[in-house]
């Protein structure tokens, strides 16, 4: 394994990229083939089910959405939100649609300090005070009727099918259940659903979530009403309030998506779609593109290369943490900040030979990686395509699920900055646009990507906090090499996110030798004694009409393509 990766990383650098494009007649425009790949082998499944029922890319990621939020409770679900990236083949649409959470509206900047003005460990993180009220119920039934071709209900059915029979526990469940084990038993609900005698279930044990079937059966007849409004409505404010929390039905009554237009921009001859704030991953993506473009990353040792690409993410994360939030609420220089010229700029400050101490760039006070999240990947028949990240924040979300409900509750509010210049769960620090507000989206990572370079086509994304958006470049990169999707999945990983000053790494990613040049150059480094991400992504190569689809070795994800 160790010989492969250390393989992979090579070719990474070694092969050409593909600076042409094919005219529009000599590619195909409708695949041979569907694919999903996914978290989850139940979720993969649902997805083919549904484009075999007659479903298109839009309705199978409403029941993969669904599926996910049963069987990897840990990583997304109802009591959540997520960007789902579509591309209409019909018409080349393309939109982003933003089902991220929102802070409830009693919600104030300083709700997780102490009173003298520091931050209360845990607050933002276990029980109901941690909840932004979730979008994704908003967003599947939104997809659903806006975009797919059949009933919300009939997309729905093989994730109630789930909550009602069970799914058994698998290894990858118990390592989440042991790492959230208190936040679970703080929960009466969480603790009768996801565990076992109060302890981590054994293997293969079911886990039945008849209260979840019940609110997904609602969402199944009146949509997003059956969630937000009534029964479950009533009862998750209840819950919530019961329990130190601030929503009011208002919260759940106001919530909305919103579609955004998806940021793009070409490198190397390719163009990379990937999502707007509130998001900070399409942002960091383009900005370390540009950064990166002019220099001839072929031509140079791979200790140099390695070295300008931790350059390239100090000065996005830098940049992250000033100057990004959600856009409904602060001004933030998108423009600007994808800008090849001011690219230039940043690039200007890049020493070839020696790293840039992280503390001689302008100053800010910003987060590190989990294991938790998902990301899938769809590619239907006709030729539309959907990249999605969900997510409910740190694994099992904040532990606490409401009476009555069966939806366990997000802790995304420990996205915003609950403090300038103090670190969150993933060591990210933030500044003013990214504090607290009624009513605001937190900012985040997810970065659900398409890259294409007119005859090929990269449908990626992955979990990992504030790596996700690093693993996405990685990847990219990959594909602008040339290599397998089964490459871009698997390629050792490292990462720098301006603070703390160091290049976190997997323990494979380097040889010693490399650890030592790069150490040489100034670099502080620091071997993982974890893997990240759980990447999943399809390639489509229309030039020879092929479809073949990834999931990451990491985890126990699933990729399937259908002819
Ligand atoms: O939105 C974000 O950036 C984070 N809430 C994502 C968290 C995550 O990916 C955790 N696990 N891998």
């Amino acid at each position: 394994m160790k010989t492969i990766r250390l393989l992979l990383v090579s070719l990474l650098f070694t092969f050409s990229l593909p600076l042409f494009a094919l005219s529009p007649e000599a590619v195909r425009d409708a695949p041979s083939a569907a694919a999903v790949a996914s978290a989850h082998p139940y979720a993969t499944q649902a997805g083919h089910e549904i484009l075999e029922a007659g479903g298109n890319a839009f309705d199978a990621s409403v029941a993969v959405s669904a599926v996910l939020a049963v069987v990897e409770p840990y990583s997304s679900g109802l009591g959540g939100g997520g960007f789902w990236l579509l591309h209409r083949a019909s018409d080349n649409y393309e939109v982003m649609i933003d089902g991220r959470e929102r802070a409830p509206l009693s919600a104030h900047r300083d709700m997780y300090l102490d009173k003298h003005g520091e931050v209360i460990p845990g607050l933002s993180m276990d029980g109901a005070l941690a909840a932004g009220i979730p979008g994704e119920p908003a967003a599947l039934a939104h997809i659903a009727e806006k975009y797919g071709q059949l009933p919300l209900a009939k997309s729905l059915a093989p994730a109630i099918k789930y909550a009602r029979e069970g799914f058994p526990v698998t290894e990858h469940y118990r390592r989440m259940a042991g790492f959230r084990l208190e936040a679970l038993r703080a929960s009466p609900e969480s603790t009768k659903v996801f565990l076992k005698d109060n302890e981590v279930p054994p293997l293969e044990h079911l886990i039945i979530q008849a209260d979840l079937a019940n609110t997904l059966e609602l969402m199944a007849k009146k949509g997003a009403r059956g969630f937000y409004r009534g029964k479950v409505g009533k009862a998750l404010v209840k819950g919530v309030r019961k329990n130190g929390g601030i929503w009011k039905t208002k919260d759940l009554k106001k919530y909305q998506i919103v579609e955004r237009e998806p940021l793009k921009a070409p490198y190397f001859g390719m163009t990379v779609t990937s999502v707007a704030p509130p998001s900070s991953g399409g942002v960091a993506l383009l900005s370390m593109l540009n950064i990166l473009e002019p220099y001839d990353l072929l031509q140079m040792d791979e200790t140099s290369r390695i070295h300008l690409i931790i350059e390239a993410m100090r000065r996005a994360y830098r940049d992250r943490a000033e100057y990004l939030g959600d856009t409904d609420y602060v001004n933030v220089p998108v423009s600007q900040l994808i800008d090849p010229e001011y690219a230039a700029g940043l690039r200007a400050s890049i020493n070839p030979e020696q790293a840039t101490k992280s503390s001689e760039l302008r100053g800010v006070q910003t987060q590190e990686g989990g294991n938790d999240t998902t990301h899938f990947s769809i590619l239907d028949k006709q030729g539309n395509y959907v990249a999605a990240t969900l997510s409910i924040n740190y694994p099992f979300g904040s532990g606490f699920m409401p009476a009555g409900t069966g939806i366990l509750l997000n802790d995304e509010m420990d996205d915003f900055s609950a403090k300038p210049g103090v670190a969150n769960a993933y060591g990210l620090v933030g500044a003013e646009a990214n504090a607290i507000a009624p009513g605001k989206r937190m900012l985040s990572s997810m970065s659900p990507t398409f890259v294409s370079n007119g005859e090929r086509l990269a449908i990626i994304g992955t979990p990992g906090g504030s790596r996700i958006i690093t693993m996405v470049l990685l990847g990219i990169l990959d594909f602008a090499a040339g290599n397998k999707v089964e490459s871009w999945v698997s390629l050792p990983r490292f990462h720098h996110q301006y603070l703390p000053d160091t290049v976190f790494h997997e323990a494979d990613a380097f040889t010693a030798e490399q650890v030592q040049a790069l150490e040489l150059r100034g670099h502080t480094l620091k071997a993982s004694d974890n893997t990240w991400g759980n990447m999943q992504a399809i390639l489509w190569d229309k030039k020879y009409n092929e479809v073949k689809a990834a999931s990451d070795p990491r985890v126990e994800g699933s990729a399937q393509v259908q002819q």
